[in-house]
């Protein structure tokens, strides 16, 4: 069963604190993005804009960001609301988002993995080719396909991994570990990287690239390369592009 944030939109947006999401999950989806600078920018799945945020102060033009949940686009506009810097935020299912314009970039932080067969994949992709410009990239971090460490690796980061199996469709479980030892859950879907790619494809997309994650000198400076070792091991996020051709 996919999760509803609307439930667990703080505990979430806690989870977001802890090193792995900045020296790893950030660093590396920056990397990936490359300049912003002046472009128009869809977050999709944008949660509590948690990076819709940084792509505007990173000097993107105007941002958008999409999410499904209620709760998540709340807190969203909340922060904008405390701190205005000029955010759309749309709640939406991305699968029937209509805007009547398109984007120089779309960027979107965990969304394919909630697609649970290729049918809702294809349905997810296509409304991404249709809100971007042609040369436009599409860059995303996602719940990596190839990822097969037992649950308890990811502990020392604050988090565990559990595939239910590996067949297309099968849940993946995530609970994030708050500092009073309590744990929020996330659910989404196992399809094969050969399924992301059809999709991608299948929708006109080109140039589809996967990308490992990295440490940034900063993560490792500050808690030394041992602590990374693992998680840089067994990848559970990975990094994917591709681009509308002209
Ligand atoms: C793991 S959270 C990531 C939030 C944000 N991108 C981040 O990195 O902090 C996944 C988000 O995807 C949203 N989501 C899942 N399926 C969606 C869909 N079909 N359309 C729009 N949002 C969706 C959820 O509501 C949730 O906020």
């Amino acid at each position: 069963m996919s999760t509803n944030y609307d439930a667990i939109a703080r505990e979430y947006q806690a989870s977001k604190l802890l090193p792995w999401r900045k020296h790893f999950e950030a660093y590396t989806y920056f990397k990936l993005i490359g300049s912003l600078n002046e472009k128009s920018v869809l977050d999709l799945a944008c949660g509590d804009g948690f990076y819709t945020r940084q792509f505007k102060l990173r000097g993107a033009a105007e941002v958008t960001g999409v999410d499904l949940s209620a709760g998540m686009i709340a807190l969203a506009e909340e922060a904008e609301r405390n701190n205005p810097i000029s955010l759309n935020y749309i709640c939406c299912n991305v699968t029937e988002l209509k805007l009547d314009r398109k984007f120089d970039m779309i960027c979107a932080s965990y969304l394919l993995n909630y697609a649970h067969d290729i049918k809702s994949l294809n349905a997810m992709c296509e409304a991404i080719f249709q809100h971007l410009k042609p040369g436009g990239r599409f860059i995303t971090i996602n719940s990596n396909p190839d990822y097969k460490a037992t649950i308890n690796s990811l502990l020392p980061y604050g988090f565990t991994r559990e595939n239910a199996g590996y067949n297309e469709g099968d849940e993946v479980t995530y609970r994030f570990y708050q500092p009073d030892n309590s744990f929020v859950e996330v659910t989404n879907y196992h399809l094969k990287k050969t399924t992301y790619e059809r999709a991608l494809i299948e929708a006109g997309f080109s140039e589809i690239q996967w990308n490992t994650m990295d440490v940034s000198p900063l993560g490792l400076g500050e808690l030394g390369t041992g602590y990374w070792e693992r998680i840089l091991e067994d990848q559970p996020v990975v990094g994917l592009s591709c681009k509308k051709l002209l």
